[in-house]
């Protein structure tokens, strides 16, 4: 058992209950079960401090035991308050893991849990969303003399990061998980596109056949959120701000228009862009009555709150994730999940089948940290293709899948300019 101090959790009882799922969402992790294998025998991470900032779910919980089979010394916290499966926290706590995590947690207890987590003196930081970092960078800049690197998870960390670094602000090396192909072309797709239909379907019971869904945000998130809807019967119309992503919507068959339109029309609105008041106050006064709005981007910012609640005159949590907000002009809005990620809030998030590969990412980084400790700059890394091919040739094996290989005289080809017609 873990020492008292360093841990916070709901409720230790529920430890069986978590155990059994983490063991049930292992099952479809091969990949990192796998490295968990070799890391028990080689202990890369020996010694290791680490301080994690993920969502705490049955799929982290079993990253969790890899980097501890691997011998690092770990601590966790959530990286969203209201993303945490009480029971996996309980577990984590009794495998002797220390978990600060709490579903439903307030902004004060969140971030004392993310002050927990530095108090542990890491040496890597792993972030979903990049709190862990942006903390440690304003209010702990003391621990930054013992890091060796970092590694962050989603898309809205990397923008975070990125614009530290290019402020010259960043004061160590962050290895961009999110961008590795074996992340975001599954996880942010597959994941976040099965997930947030799930999210929604458990908060509401809705039926998704013939419903105008205005989804705003066509990245790869968008992308997989767009094609599950459809295929679910819905009328998918998309909002965009980058020409490209628009045209590519357009093109996979979405009607595309700008959100002041969409608003008029759309039943349900989910948003996943990363970006900030997408949904405004002149949009929410367009809306149908019953319309209901969710959103999946990494931070509950997307859908401006405040404002909704400025043209609101009652809010009356109605079932568990919906929320009624009685506006000023006779209409009632619904909002899931306090504008939290909706997949994490009222559904399990993504299925361990994807985040077998977002994970085997994360702990391959670490083991590459440290194999070049003192070697990085203070800069943001793309994942190393190595690690990248090295995954994806994991997970195709535990699947089954064979594929060809070059013949040397295809090689040649490839890497040649002379021949043509
Ligand atoms: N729910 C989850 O579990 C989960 C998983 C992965 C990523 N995320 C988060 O989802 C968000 C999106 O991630 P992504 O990988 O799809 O990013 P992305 O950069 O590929 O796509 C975001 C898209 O939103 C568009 N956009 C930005 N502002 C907009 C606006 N005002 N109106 C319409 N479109 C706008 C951008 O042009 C871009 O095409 C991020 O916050 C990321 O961290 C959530």
């Amino acid at each position: 058992m873990t020492n008292k101090k360093n841990y916070d959790v709901k409720d230790l009882s529920l430890a069986e209950a978590g155990r059994n799922r983490i063991e049930w969402a292992g099952r479809s992790m091969p990949v990192i079960k796998l490295i968990g294998e070799r890391f028990k025998q080689q202990k890369p991470l020996k010694g290791i401090r680490l301080a994690c900032c993920l969502h705490i779910t049955t799929e982290t919980a079993n990253l969790a035991l890899t980097l501890k089979a691997g011998g690092a010394d770990a601590i966790f916290c959530a990286s969203n308050p209201l993303s945490t499966q009480d029971d996996v926290a309980a577990a984590l706590v009794e495998f002797g893991i220390p978990t600060n995590a709490i579903k439903g947690e307030d902004s004060k207890t969140y971030y004392k849990h993310i002050s927990t987590a530095l108090d542990h003196k890491p040496q890597i930081t792993c972030d979903d969303g990049a709190d862990l970092v942006s903390m440690m960078h304003k209010e702990r800049k003391e621990l930054i003399k013992n890091i060796i690197g970092g590694t962050e998870e989603t898309t809205t960390g990397v923008i975070r990061l990125r614009s530290m670094s290019k402020a010259n602000a960043l004061k160590y090396p962050i290895i961009a998980v999110n961008d590795a192909e074996t992340k975001y072309l599954f996880d942010n797709r597959y994941g976040t596109g099965q997930s947030t239909l799930d999210g929604i379907t458990r908060a509401t019971n809705i039926l998704w056949a013939s419903k105008i869904v205005v989804l705003c945000g066509y990245g790869w998130c968008g992308h997989g959120f767009g094609m599950r809807a459809k295929a679910m019967g819905a009328r998918v119309l998309v909002t965009e701000v980058k020409p490209v992503r628009a045209l590519e919507a357009a093109m996979d068959g979405f009607e595309v228009m700008p959100i002041a339109e969409g608003a008029k029309i759309g039943d349900v609105f989910v948003t996943i862009t990363g970006d900030k008041n997408v949904i405004d106050k002149e949009h929410f006064l367009l809306m149908k009555d019953g319309a209901i709005m969710a959103n999946s981007g990494h931070f509950n910012v997307e859908i401006n709150i405040p404002a909704l609640e400025g043209i609101s005159k009652k809010k009356e949590t109605i079932r568990p994730f919906v929320e009624q907000y009685s506006l000023k002009n006779g209409k009632k809005l619904f909002l899931l999940g306090e504008g939290r990620l909706i997949n994490l809030a009222a559904a399990e998030g993504h299925p361990a089948s994807v985040m077998d590969m977002s994970f085997a990412n994360q702990a391959l980084c670490m083991e590459y940290l440290v194999k070049n400790k003192g070697k990085l700059e203070k800069k943001v890394y793309s994942v190393p293709e190595e690690i990248d091919k090295n995954v994806a040739r994991l997970k195709l094996d535990a699947m089954g899948i064979k594929i060809d290989t070059l013949t040397p005289e295809q090689q040649d080809y490839l890497n040649s300019w002379q021949e043509g017609t």
